[in-house]
C-alpha cells in the first residue's frame, strides 16, 4: 500500500498522526521550538533562498525522491517510517523468534530511550556544526547538497523525536526538549558525542565529515534497523535511504578535491599544488587522518557489556544481522579484537558478545577502505605516485583502550615527546587549516566552481551541472 503524504498538514507523516490527537498536539507543541532552533542554529543566512531539494512525499521508490525549488523556511519536515514487514520477528538475542515489539517492553524502556536519544542528538548536532558553510560554497551545486544534508538531518531529529513522543510518555517529551537545548561545542550543554562537538569550519572538513562521520551514522542506523522494537527499525530503515546521499556528497566532494590536485600536478608538473590554488594530497591525507580517527571513536569501547546487553535484549543488532550465518545468540562464539598490553598492540580472541562494538567498527573500516580505494584510482589515473590510506585504528584515539597511548598512523606506539614533535606531520596544523580556510571563497554563479575543486561529473536529478540549484530571492 502506498500512503502519500499530505503536505498541507502541519506535520507531514505516514504514521496516521491525525488519528492520535494527543500525540499530534504534543508534536505540534514541540514544532515551534524546532523551527526556532532551525532559525537560530540551522544554516545561517539561508532564510531567503530557494533550494532545489529532494523532499520525501511518500516512502515508496517513486515518492521519496521528489524534487523542486523550496524556500528554505517553508521546508516541511515529516515523519516517515518504512512500510511494516508482515509478521516481523525479533531476529537475535534471548527473545529471538518472538514477534517484534510494537510497544516498548517495560524492562527495556530506559535502555531503549538512551539509544534513541544518543542517535537523535547527533542529527541536529551536525546541522549546527555545518551552519556557516553556506557562506563559502564552492558552487551552487555544492550549496544545494549542503542544504539537502541539513534538512534531512533535521528530519532525522524529527524521526527520533516522534519515537520519544509516541512511545516514552513524559520522559520522552523531556528528552525531545533537551535535544534542542544541547548544542554542538557548547561549554555547558554540549552534544553527547565528541565528534559532534568538533567544528566543521571548511568544505574539505564537511566532505570528510559526510564521508566518515555520516558513515558512522549508517552503521549505527543499520544496527538499530535490526532492532526488535519495530517502530525504531522502520524509522531507521527509511533514514538509511537518505543517509546514502550524505555519504555520496562526502565521497564525491573529496574525490573532486583530489581530482583537482591531480590536474594541477599533471598540468604544471609540480607537487606544489598550493601555488596554483589547490589542496595538495598530503593535506588531504591529514584531514582524512583526523576525521577517520574521531569517527572510529564513535563506535565506543572495544569490549562492552552495554553492547552485549543491547544485543541480548534484542534492541540493537549487528550490521546486516539476518545475513550472518550463525546462531544470532552468540553465547559461544569468539571474535578477534586488537588490544593494548605491556608488549604493545596485539590481537586476542574474546567472547563475540562482548566485542560487538569492535565488530561494527570493523565493518565500518572495511567500508571506509573501499571509498579510499576509489579515491586512489583517481590519483592512479593521473599517473601520480601517491596513495591515500586509512590510519591505524589506534591512531589519535580519545575513546577505548588506545586512548591511553600515542601512535603514528601505522599504529607504531610512540612517546608523548615524539607525538608532540611529529603530530603536525599527520594531522592538520593551524597553518594547514588557515590555508584551506583562505581558499573558501564563495562561488555562486551557476556552473562555476572554486579553484580548489573539480566540477561534479553530473548534476542532481538529471539536471545539468550549470542548473540554478539555488536561487537568491
Ligand atoms: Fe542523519
Ligand atoms: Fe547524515
Amino acid at each position: 500500500m502506498i500512503m502519500t503524504i499530505d503536505y498541507l498538514e502541519r506535520i507531514p507523516n505516514n504514521v496516521d498522526l491525525a488519528s492520535n490527537k494527543r500525540l499530534q498536539r504534543a508534536l505540534e507543541q514541540w514544532q515551534p521550538g524546532y523551527l526556532q532552533w532551525w532559525k537560530e542554529l540551522g544554516p545561517s543566512e539561508a532564510q531567503t533562498l530557494e533550494v532545489y531539494l529532494r523532499t520525501a512525499v511518500s516512502v515508496d521508490a517513486q515518492g521519496w525522491a521528489h524534487y523542486g525549488h523550496v524556500r528554505m523556511p517553508d521546508y516541511r519536515w515529516g515523519i516517515f517510517l518504512a512500510p511494516p514487514e508482515r509478521d516481523r520477528r525479533i531476529n537475535f538475542g534471548v527473545n529471538k523468534g518472538q514477534p517484534a515489539w510494537q510497544e516498548v517492553p517495560g524492562e527495556q524502556r530506559a535502555t531503549l530511550r538512551r539509544l534513541i536519544v544518543t542517535q537523535g542528538d547527533t542529527e541536529p548536532a551536525s546541522v549546527e556544526q555545518q551552519r556557516h558553510l553556506g557562506k563559502t560554497c564552492p558552487s551552487l551545486y555544492d550549496l544545494r547538497n549542503l542544504f539537502q544534508v541539513n534538512v534531512e538531518e533535521g528530519r532525522h531529529l524529527w524521526a527520533m523525536v516522534y519515537l520519544l513522543h509516541a512511545h516514552f510518555g513524559r520522559d520522552g517529551r523531556e528528552e525531545a526538549d533537551a535535544m534542542l537545548e544541547r548544542h554542538s561545542g557548547d561549554a555547558d550543554k554540549p552534544r553527547l558525542l565528541g565528534a559532534f562537538n568538533e567544528e566543521t569550519p571548511d568544505w574539505l572538513s564537511f566532505f570528510m565529515f559526510t564521508f566518515f562521520t555520516d558513515r558512522d551514522g549508517k552503521y549505527q542506523l543499520a544496527s538499530l534497523a535490526e532492532s526488535g522494537f519495530d517502530p525504531l527499525s522502520r524509522s531507521c530503515r527509511f533514514m538509511l535511504t537518505e543517509e546514502a546521499h550524505h555519504m555520496f556528497v562526502g565521497e564525491s566532494g573529496v574525490g573532486r578535491t583530489i581530482q583537482r590536485a591531480c590536474e594541477i600536478m599533471a598540468e604544471h608538473k609540480t607537487d606544489d599544488v598550493r601555488k596554483y590554488g589547490g589542496i595538495d594530497l598530503p593535506t588531504i591525507q591529514k584531514y582524512l587522518n583526523f576525521h577517520f580517527s574521531v569517527s572510529v571513536d564513535l563506535f565506543g569501547q572495544e569490549l562492552s557489556t552495554n553492547a552485549a546487553n543491547y544485543y541480548t535484549m534484542g534492541l540493537k543488532g549487528r550490521f546486516e544481522e539476518t545475513k550472518i550465518g550463525d546462531d544470532h545468540v552468540l553465547e559461544h562464539g569468539f571474535y578477534d579484537v586488537s588490544v593494548l598490553d605491556d608488549s604493545g598492540i596485539r590481537t586476542i580472541q574474546v567472547p563475540a558478545l562482548t566485542a560487538l562494538n569492535e565488530r561494527l567498527r570493523d565493518d565500518y573500516i572495511r567500508d571506509c577502505q573501499k571509498g579510499v580505494d576509489r579515491w586512489n584510482r583517481i590519483i592512479e589515473r593521473h599517473g601520480i605516485d601517491y596513495r591515500l590510506r586509512l590510519p591505524h585504528r589506534a591512531f589519535h584515539r580519545a575513546i577505548g583502550t588506545f586512548s591511553e597511548i600515542k601512535t603514528d598512523p601505522d599504529g607504531r606506539v610512540i612517546s608523548e615527546a615524539e607525538w608532540t614533535r611529529r603530530h603536525g606531520e599527520w594531522l592538520p596544523t593551524a597553518e594547514d587549516r588557515a590555508y584551506v580556510q583562505a581558499l573558501m571563497q564563495p562561488v555562486t554563479q551557476p556552473g562555476k566552481v572554486a579553484s580548489w575543486i573539480a566540477p561534479p561529473a553530473k548534476g542532481i536529478d538529471n539536471k545539468p551541472v550549470d542548473f540554478e540549484y539555488v536561487r537568491f530571492v
